[in-house]
């Protein structure tokens, strides 16, 4: 078994995880939970959306919550932008804007279609000029490839169909060790041996540790995708604070892997993460008080099952992760 010495983790809850609830959760209590989330040691907050707010009402306040959360050295604060409009709202904040540009494209016709109204070819097209803005400001891009395994509306997705969206967006000029390379497990229905086969199809395109893998924890597959992937040379992991999340867009999408479940693996397995257990644990719970529900993380729910305390002391100092 070769784990990585340490994994990079982005948390994508108030983005991923708040675009998907019912109603829209106030400002104050979304920039609260971005504020707790920068103060756990994860390495990148995606912190909102700058795309249409009649597509996705929950993140129509992007502006005003880039403009009200604290900014730490050291943390990364992203933003999903789906086109020229949204990356101009984005700059038009200043010094306020966001750290990093993500853009995003599938790797399914039918969910580029019900996500973003455009064809696969037209959401590159798209992105095309946010690319050469951000790269001109000095932003790194993340690129989402959404559908790497499956799609809602198509069922299974060839790995094939992946590698071309990969090989048309390096066309775009975006840099493997600088941008960020994301796959989007979506819907959440792969087992590790997906995993496995679909950076097979990628290996001499771009390698492990470039990419981020980005999974949904749908059918309970997401931690031991991770797993796999950890061993086969992926370092870097999206996640969501509790295992919130899902996407509008893909119905029967559930939650993101949940950060907690992450980060308790990696210490229990000595892998660093420089991420605080207890510190994740007050910001799921503050967000859950918001929503007015639990959380479907699991060590979330073990910790609240047991009042908090005594199981979170005994993560926070197995393994050799600093917090
Ligand atoms: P459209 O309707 O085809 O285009 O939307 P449009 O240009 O006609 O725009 C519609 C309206 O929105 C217009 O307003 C535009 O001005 C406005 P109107 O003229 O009717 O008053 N508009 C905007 N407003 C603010 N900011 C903007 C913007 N752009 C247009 N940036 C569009 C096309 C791409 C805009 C739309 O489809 C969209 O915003 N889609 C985003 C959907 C979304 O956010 N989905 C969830 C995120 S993806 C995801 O969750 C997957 C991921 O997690 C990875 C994974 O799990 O796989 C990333
Ligand atoms: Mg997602």
């Amino acid at each position: 078994m070769t784990l990585p010495h340490r994994v990079r983790i982005t948390d994508v809850g108030p983005r991923d995880g708040l675009q998907n609830e019912a109603g829209v959760v106030p400002l104050e209590a979304k920039v609260a939970f971005v504020n707790q989330l920068a103060r756990t040691g994860v390495a990148e907050v995606e912190a909102s959306s700058f795309v249409s707010p009649k597509w996705v009402p929950q993140l129509g306040d992007a502006e005003a919550l880039f403009q009200r959360i604290d900014r730490p050295s050291g943390v990364i604060f992203s933003a999903l932008v789906p086109n020229e409009r949204g990356f101009d709202r984005a700059m038009a904040l200043g010094e306020q804007r966001p750290d990093k540009i993500s853009i995003f494209t599938a790797a399914s016709e039918t969910f580029s279609q019900r996500n973003t109204n455009a064809t696969i070819a037209e959401t590159i097209e798209r992105c095309a000029p946010v690319v050469a803005g951000a790269q001109q400001a000095g932003l790194p891009v993340r690129v989402y490839i959404s559908c790497v395994v499956a799609c809602p509306y198509e069922g299974a997705i060839a790995p094939v169909k992946v590698r071309e969206v990969v090989e048309r967006l390096m066309q775009l000029g975006l840099d493997p060790d600088g941008d960020d390379f994301d796959l989007g497990e979506t819907i959440g229905v792969a087992a590790p041996n997906d995993i496995e086969t679909l950076y097979d199809e990628l290996e001499d395109l771009i390698e492990p540790r470039q990419t981020t893998l980005h999974l949904h924890d749908t059918r309970g597959t997401a931690l031991a995708c991770a797993y796999a992937a950890m061993q086969f040379g992926v370092v870097r992991f999206d996640a969501s604070c509790g295992g919130l999340g899902g996407c509008p867009y893909a119905p029967g999408a559930a939650g993101n892997l949940a950060t907690e479940d992450l980060v308790y693996l990696c210490r229990r397995m000595h892998c660093e993460t420089g991420v605080s257990l207890d510190r994740l644990l007050v910001a799921g719970r503050q967000i859950a008080g918001t929503l007015g529900r639990s959380l479907p993380g699991r060590v979330f729910g073990a910790e609240s099952a047991a009042g908090g305390g005594s199981i979170s002391v005994a993560a926070e100092s197995t393994g050799r992760g600093s917090s």
